[in-house]
């Protein structure tokens, strides 16, 4: 053989290798199937009763009550309070609920509990802050359509019993993923995607999309939505909400600043769409839920916690770099995008402090204190939907950054222009505010 026939020979057998890989990734890891058909009745929630039928699946299922840090140093299992490490959080949220308690979260069978738990909320706050948190949302739902979501808290309280279990993902019959929040399925219908048409791949992260994203409350009805109809890059939502859809002009009023503020939720699956894994079609699933074996049985593993936890199932099917090397590169992520984050909080916050200072001083100029006021807004909503974000960084590292410092030069624009509003010069401005950042 010629070396240029070796060459194409060559190829060609590369290229084979590496399409059989991609097939058999998906075809031969998959656990064999020898259990569907249990048929467990619809209306049993109990993940119990579930676990006779699966036991693999439930036995990995109850690792998600353990709880223990991260190896990575951020997210992790702990109920712990996040102004401990961000104080700058009580000025930002200063006059609404995430002011008062707002700790990182845990595992699945623990939302129903942190719900009830919370300070955040009264029997009274609407039923819609359950439609995450519970099971039962499924037959509440099916029961009451959206009217459950202003029907207050305590009354649907009694019935709650189960946490996130089997169910919020399976159909009981089928085992097949489910989504259950009738939220996301509206929010990509009018987005023009018919979930029902979904693929298996798709699934394995729509289920996890159906909670892990930002939304919001309509006015008067509580329903649940997406603000994606114009996009999911956080620029796009910021947008969405600048047109006061259906009249809901922002969460709550700063107290100090007097601007209408938004609060970020968790925004996982926006995040991750737009990053290399979710570009390439990587499943929030192939990370945190991985297959994995035990006593010669292939299973998905149900302990949905950081795959920091378990390099070697979560990352290593794919990437052939060291588990060190990984973590390394996740860690440097991390501790770039927290400095980042750090430094735009305070800066937020310290916009706020001045505007709040600047409105009550005679003959400032109002068109200048309303620009800072739109500037700050925009600000803490880039600065906040990094920090809800639950990855710190990783999901997508080049959009956080770039968020990331969109937020710190508007919380700095925000800054000038109450300055200006207040007649003081920008030395001044700059000389106070680096102070207080530093
Ligand atoms: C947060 C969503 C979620 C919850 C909650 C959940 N599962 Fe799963 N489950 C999945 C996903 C995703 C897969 C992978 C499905 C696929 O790739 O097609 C899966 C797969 C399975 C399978 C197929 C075999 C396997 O291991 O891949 C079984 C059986 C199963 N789960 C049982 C359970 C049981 C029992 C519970 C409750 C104790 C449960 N699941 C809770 C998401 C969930
Ligand atoms: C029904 C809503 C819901 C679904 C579905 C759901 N989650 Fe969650 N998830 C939550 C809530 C709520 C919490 C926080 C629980 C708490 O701290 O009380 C959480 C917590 C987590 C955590 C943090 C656990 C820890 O150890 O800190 C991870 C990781 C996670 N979810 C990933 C996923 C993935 C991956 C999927 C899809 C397979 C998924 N979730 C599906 C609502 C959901
Ligand atoms: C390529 C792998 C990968 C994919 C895909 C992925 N994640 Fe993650 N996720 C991570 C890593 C790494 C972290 C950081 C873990 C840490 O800090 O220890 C993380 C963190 C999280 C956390 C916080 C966990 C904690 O311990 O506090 C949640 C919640 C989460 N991801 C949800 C999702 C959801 C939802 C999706 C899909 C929309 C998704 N992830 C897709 C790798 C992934
Ligand atoms: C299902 C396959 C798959 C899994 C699982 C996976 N990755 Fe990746 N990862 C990819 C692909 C594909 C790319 C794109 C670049 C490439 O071709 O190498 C990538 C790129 C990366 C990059 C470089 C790009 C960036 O975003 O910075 C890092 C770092 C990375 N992965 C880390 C991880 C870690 C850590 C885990 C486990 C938590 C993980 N990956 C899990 C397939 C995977």
């Amino acid at each position: 053989m010629n070396k240029k026939r070796f060459a194409a020979v060559s190829l060609i057998v590369v290229l084979f290798l590496g399409a059989a890989f991609v097939v058999a990734r998906t075809a031969v890891f998959k656990p064999a199937d020898g259990v569907k058909g249990a048929k467990i009745p619809p209306g049993e929630y109990d993940p119990a009763v579930w676990g006779r039928h699966y036991p693999l699946e439930y036995k990995s299922y109850q690792r998600n009550l353990a709880m223990e840090p991260s190896p990575a140093g951020y997210g992790g299992s702990m109920k712990i309070q996040h102004s401990i490490r961000q104080p700058e959080i009580l000025t930002n949220f200063k006059g609404m609920a995430f002011g008062k308690d707002y700790a990182e979260d845990r595992g699945h069978p623990y939302a129903l509990t942190d719900l009830k738990e919370t300070q955040r909320i009264t029997p009274k706050s609407p039923g819609a802050c359950m439609t995450c948190k519970t099971v039962h949302l499924i037959d509440i739902y099916k029961e009451m359509g959206w009217s459950y979501a202003k029907t207050p808290l305590g009354d649907l309280f009694p019935r709650m019993k189960h946490s996130i279990v089997c169910g919020n993902c399976h159909d009981p019959a089928t085992m097949d993923l489910r989504v259950a929040n009738p939220a996301f399925i509206e929010a990509m219908q009018r987005r023009g995607v018919d979930i029902k048409r979904a693929t298996r791949e798709e699934m394995r992260s729509y289920v996890c999309g159906q909670c892990h994203v930002e939304y919001y409350f309509e006015p008067e009805t509580s329903i649940v939505i997406f603000p994606w109809d114009k996009g999911l890059h956080p620029e796009q939502m910021y947008a969405y909400y600048g047109d006061i859809p259906k009249g809901f002009a922002g969460d709550w009023l700063h107290p100090d600043s007097q601007v209408q503020m938004l609060k970020a939720q968790h925004p996982d699956f926006e995040t991750w769409i737009g990053g290399t894994h979710g570009k390439a079609g990587i499943s929030c699933v192939d990370c945190h839920m991985p297959y994995v074996r035990e006593s010669g049985k292939k299973y998905t593993s149900h302990w949905v916690t950081s795959p920091m936890k378990h390099i070697e199932t979560s990352c290593r099917p794919c990437h052939s770099q060291t588990p060190e090397w990984l973590m390394d590169n996740v860690k440097t992520t991390q501790n770039n995008t927290w400095q980042l984050q750090h430094t735009a909080g305070k800066t937020v916050a310290k916009a706020h402090e001045v505007i709040g200072k600047v409105r009550l001083l005679p003959n400032i100029s109002r068109s200048d204190l309303d620009k800072a006021r739109e500037l700050l807004r925009k600000a803490q909503w880039y600065w906040d939907f990094v920090a809800a974000e639950s990855s710190m960084g990783f999901h997508n590292p080049s959009q956080v950054m770039n968020v990331l410092g969109q937020s710190i030069d508007l919380a700095h624009q925000a800054i000038a222009a109450a300055n200006r509003a207040g007649g003081r010069t920008i030395d001044r401005f700059m000389a106070d505010s680096m102070q207080q950042i530093e």
